[in-house]
Order: structure tokens, then C-alpha cells, then sequence
């Protein structure tokens, strides 16, 4: 790094700093094929209002320019860049758009952070330093969770989130949809899901609480939900920023509201609410072929709105009492041949794996999928803990590496009692820097199996949008950094004189981070 570093998060594989600067001047132009006119215009977006630039996209500028190809012949992966400032010229390539797209939010990043603001901004000059950066990721599946169950979070929050995500290069979004106190997608052929089930009667408030007598509630309705055209303008928007959105589906725990919608869903027929209250509840989805039938019609049309390779089915914290008391729980295990009731889940999932495979998708759960036996095209989402992530990669199957400690942003991120609530323990900002994805456990092959990992933000205690960025930032830059970035270049010291820089940045994004302010907000 240069005595001056640039501040990159996170940073890339491999920069070599050169002298001079490329100015940006109103004859600058943004040279690119038809090919890539997209992600030309989403630079020309990115830079225009604050710089007043015309920045006008071209195929060919005589000089001044930024230019963006493609370039097959560069040996970076899939979403590798190579960038490469001098004082005539920005020149960006990449074999693949994503490369592209990537390259793109380090050019951002090489700029001052005002340039992220929405409009002129006066009296600055335009300079980006001479570099050449050959870049690529560590990871390819570098995540962000979001659960918008226990609270909704309107679309435009979800657009900020991802327009975030970009900025520090993360490619997966895992949008947590459905849950017990909330449905939060449209489905047509049944439209109760979120007539009743996105809305609750009531919300359990902080102080966490197992205690039933102890809990405290904010006495307001809380709901909504996406309709599918919001869905795809979400989906459009993240796949134009390189990131694909797998979206959750939870089946068969976790889906109180979608039985408090069709109680024919659930057990026992009895009438149910959308629950109010955070925890694990033992109202679960009967084994019946209607059951089965009804998430087939839910994913059909989740298929059509989600391209992603990888469909997430939940699959956690499915008590298993309902289903010991059910004759007809257990008339399918008698049929089926099925020696328990961990059995019976594996085989309510084994169904929706073949399911998504005779559609050319994968099915991805948290890690309670391997009791009773993993479906054989799984890939597993280790939470508790690694072991889960080890025993299924040791088996030969993918997974996304997403243990409590450090990667679930509910927890606190220090021991200060001025923590807003949080669940579990806590987790630094240094924990989750130092934290790395491939176990000891694992030899070089079975290590091929970690697709990466990501940051999970469960919102039991965050209600707005500003408490999860409180939650989420800057933790997820540092996570960023993790998957990211080489291994060996991993510094914790040079990591936080960056991320000082960074915050301006993310200070102009309007970004609640925590450390933003004086008192959590
Ligand atoms: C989980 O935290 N129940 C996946």
C-alpha cells in the first residue's frame, strides 16, 4: 500500500499505486460497447449529479475518457477486474459483467466520498489517482441476510440495502420472506397469505424475555408486503448491481402466518393468529399432499419472479411435537417407512429437493436439514455454529458458512449496556473482521464446498430501517473484507484507517452506522 493508502473496502487482490491523476473534465466520456450500455449508464448515474458532469456515454472518445470493455482474454474469474487509471484515460475490464459492475464500485470508492451525493456539489476537483488494480474475489458467495418477517421493511429500504451491498461488492441477497408473525410476498393463487398473514395484531417488545408472564408488547398492528411487480423491480435492481437474490421460503417451521391464512396448512385444523411474539413455536405445516401441493403452487411462482440458481427453504427450529400427536403425521411416516420424526422432516425436504432440481434450481436450508438425513442435492447454511457446515461439506455437499459467532448482526456489537437490544451474545466489529470461513477441520478438497458466507440480520428487536443499519453497518463492511479479499492480506490495523475513510462515505449515504452517533439510534 502506498504511505497515503487508498481507502478500499473492501480491498482488492492485488494494487499497485502510480503517479498522477486522471481528472474528470465536462469533455470526460464514458466509452463502451452496446454490450455493456447498461452498465455504463449505472456509472454515469453514479457520478453525474455530484460531479455535474455531462459524462455522456459514447463508443468512441477521442481522449478524456472512461473506458469499459469487456475482455475475455483477462484470466480474473467471473467476476474479476482489472482497472487501470493514468492520466489520459480510465480503462476498465473484465471478462464478465459482474467483473465490470465491481470494478465500477472501487472506481467509485477512488473518487471523494462526495461523489455519492445526489447532487452538485461545488468548489471540488474531480481527480482519481493513477492506480492499476487486478482484482477478483476470495469467496462467490459473499451474502446478506434480511429477515423482513418479524418487521417489514418497505422496498425502498431494500433498494438502499442493495445499492450498499454493491458498494462493498456483495453478490448474494437473502431475502428471509416468510415467517410465523409475517408473509411478506404476493402469491396469486393465494391471496390470504398476505390479506392475513403479512399483518399482526401486535409486536413483542425489548426486554427480551423467554418468560410468557414478562413480556411486554407495543399495542400497534404491524404489517405488509411486496407484490410481485415490487418483487421484480427488487430483483431487477439487485441483478443490475451484480447480486442475486435468493429468496427464503421457511417450510415446515416458521410458517405460523401462512396457517393463520389457510389453517388447513397446519395440524390440526384449529384457527391460528399470525404470532406476535419472537421465539419458536410449535404450530408447524402438516405432511399432507395438500401441503405438499401448496408450497409446489407458492415456488412455481417464486421460480418464475427469482432467477437465482439457489431457492432457500428454511428448514430450522421445526419442533417436532404436533407431527407425534398427528395421525396423519404419523400414518405418512408408517407409509413412507419413515423410523421418526427427524425422518419425516428429511423427507418433507427431500421432496422440495427434487422438486427444485427436476427444475434445474437448488435447494439450499439451515443446517437442522442434515437430521435425519440430507437431501442429496442440498446445500446446507451452517448457523449453529460450523459443525453442521463441516459434517455436510465433508459429505461432499456446498455450503455457505453463517454461524452465530460472528455472523448474526442481531447480536450486540459491544458489551455496553447502551447496546439497543439485541439476541445472543455479541459480536465486534473485530470478530467478525477476524473471522474466516474455511475451517481446520477441512482438507483442500473438502474446502471447495464453502461457497463463502454472509451476515445475518434477524429484526425481532429492529423495527425501522434504521436500527437494522445500526445492526448491519459497519459490520458488513468488514464481512465484505472478509470474503472478499486474499486471505493473507487480511490487517485488521490497516483494515480500520480504511474503514475511518469509508464511514465518510457511508456518512453521505445517509448510512445510521454504528459509532455514527453519539447515542444508538
Ligand atoms: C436461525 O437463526 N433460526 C436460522
Amino acid at each position: 500500500m502506498p504511505a497515503a493508502p487508498l481507502s478500499l473496502v473492501p480491498l482488492p487482490a492485488k494494487l499497485t499505486p502510480r503517479e498522477g491523476m486522471f481528472q474528470v473534465t465536462p469533455l470526460t466520456r464514458i466509452q463502451t460497447s452496446p454490450a455493456l450500455h447498461g452498465v455504463a449508464d449505472l456509472l454515469r448515474r453514479y457520478l453525474r449529479p455530484a460531479t455535474g458532469m455531462p459524462l455522456t456515454v459514447v463508443e468512441q472518445a477521442p481522449h478524456s475518457r472512461i473506458a469499459i470493455a469487456l475482455d475475455p482474454r483477462l484470466a480474473v474469474g467471473d467476476e474479476g477486474y482489472r482497472l487501470t487509471v493514468t492520466p489520459e484515460e480510465v480503462l476498465l475490464r473484465a471478462p464478465k459483467q459482474s467483473g465490470v459492475i465491481h470494478g465500477l464500485q472501487t472506481l467509485r470508492q477512488l473518487l471523494p466520498p462526495a461523489t455519492f451525493r445526489r447532487a452538485f456539489v461545488p468548489g471540488m476537483d474531480w481527480k482519481i489517482p493513477c492506480v492499476d488494480i487486478e482484482d477478483r474475489p476470495r469467496f462467490g458467495w459473499r451474502g446478506s441476510h434480511l429477515d423482513v418477517g418479524r418487521h417489514f421493511m418497505p422496498k425502498d429500504f431494500i433498494l438502499k440495502h442493495l445499492e450498499l451491498l454493491a458498494l462493498h461488492k456483495f453478490n448474494v441477497f437473502h431475502w428471509h420472506l416468510t415467517e410465523d408473525q409475517g408473509w411478506r410476498i404476493e402469491i396469486k393463487k393465494y391471496p390470504k397469505l398476505t390479506e392475513v398473514g403479512a399483518f399482526r395484531s401486535d409486536s413483542m417488545t425489548a426486554p427480551r424475555t423467554r418468560d410468557p408472564a414478562l413480556r411486554k408488547f407495543s399495542g400497534k398492528p404491524h404489517g405488509g408486503f411486496y407484490t410481485q411487480d415490487d418483487v421484480r423491480e427488487v430483483v431487477r435492481y439487485a441483478a443490475d448491481r451484480g447480486i442475486t437474490v435468493v429468496p427464503e421460503i421457511e417450510m415446515p417451521g416458521h410458517a405460523m402466518a401462512a396457517i393463520a391464512a389457510y389453517p388447513e396448512l397446519g395440524n390440526t385444523g384449529q384457527h391460528l393468529e399470525v404470532l406476535t411474539y419472537w421465539g419458536i413455536t410449535e404450530h408447524v405445516l402438516g405432511v399432507g399432499d395438500n401441503v405438499l401441493r401448496f408450497f409446489e403452487d407458492v415456488l412455481e411462482e417464486v421460480l418464475t419472479l427469482f432467477p437465482s440458481p439457489f431457492i432457500h427453504i428454511g428448514g430450522d427450529e421445526c419442533p417436532k411435537t404436533e407431527w407425534r400427536e398427528s395421525p396423519a403425521a404419523q400414518a405418512r411416516m408408517k407409509s413412507e417407512g419413515l423410523r421418526d420424526e427427524d425422518e419425516l422432516q428429511s423427507w418433507f425436504i427431500r421432496h422440495f429437493d427434487t422438486w427444485l432440481a427436476q427444475r434445474g434450481r437448488r435447494l439450499v436450508g439451515w443446517d437442522e436439514i442434515l437430521e435425519g438425513g440430507l437431501a442429496p442435492g442440498a446445500t446446507v447454511m451452517s448457523w449453529r455454529g460450523e459443525a453442521g457446515g463441516i459434517a455436510a461439506a465433508k459429505a461432499g455437499h456446498d455450503v455457505v458458512m453463517a454461524p452465530q459467532q460472528p455472523t448474526y448482526m442481531d447480536h450486540s456489537q459491544s458489551e455496553l449496556a447502551t447496546e439497543p437490544q439485541g439476541i445472543g451474545g455479541h459480536n465486534s466489529l473485530e470478530d467478525v473482521y477476524r473471522y474466516e470461513p474455511i475451517p481446520a477441520e477441512l482438507n483442500a478438497d473438502e474446502a471447495k464446498h464453502v461457497l463463502g458466507s454472509q451476515g445475518q440480520v434477524w429484526t425481532e428487536y429492529m423495527p425501522d430501517p434504521k436500527r437494522v443499519e445500526y445492526m448491519a453497518w459497519p459490520r458488513l463492511a468488514a464481512l465484505a473484507e472478509v470474503l472478499w479479499s486474499p486471505k493473507d492480506a487480511r490487517d485488521w490495523d490497516g483494515f480500520q484507517q480504511r474503514l475511518a475513510a469509508h464511514l465518510e462515505r457511508l456518512a453521505v449515504l445517509d448510512v445510521n452506522y454504528h459509532g455514527r452517533w453519539p447515542k444508538p439510534a
